[in-house]
């Protein structure tokens, strides 16, 4: 969680003792379509992972910016709200309208067998299944 003394453009805000506090979601990118290890999904403190039938998604009214998941993922599949790169940005809509969809995940399962074939692929947003 980062405080900032002056208005933020993207994130959630609210008042704290310091000032205004922003909080800023993380985002699960293409990279998890059918790889979906959920390493994750352990070191989540606040369990805000949902999951589809392919991929995860990363719920932005739960997650505290913690940053503990950014290095679980294989795939580096996770990117700070700002940081997402530009052609991965779409994902960030994709996971606050698929959260409120799909189920939580709170423990890790194993991977699909095919993930560490699937994981070598870049380009594969149009096999998202919702
Ligand atoms: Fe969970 Fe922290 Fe990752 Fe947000 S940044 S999804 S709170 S582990
Ligand atoms: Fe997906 Fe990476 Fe988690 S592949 S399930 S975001 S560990």
């Amino acid at each position: 969680m980062i405080t900032y003394p002056l208005s933020s453009r993207n994130g959630r805000e609210s008042f704290g003792p310091g000032g205004l506090v922003l909080t800023m979601a993380y985002v699960v990118t293409e990279s998890c379509i059918k790889c979906k290890y959920t390493d994750c999904v352990d070191v989540c403190p606040v369990d805000c992972f949902r999951e589809g039938p392919n991929m995860l998604v990363i719920d932005p009214e739960e997650c505290i910016d913690c940053t503990l998941c950014v290095p679980e993922c294989p795939v580096e599949a996770i990117f700070a709200e700002d940081d997402v790169p530009p052609a991965q940005r779409d994902w960030i809509p994709i996971n606050a309208e698929l959260s409120k969809a799909w189920k939580p995940i709170v423990e890790r399962k194993p991977a699909p067998a095919d993930a560490d074939e699937w994981a070598k692929v870049k380009e594969k947003k149009q096999l998202l299944e919702r």
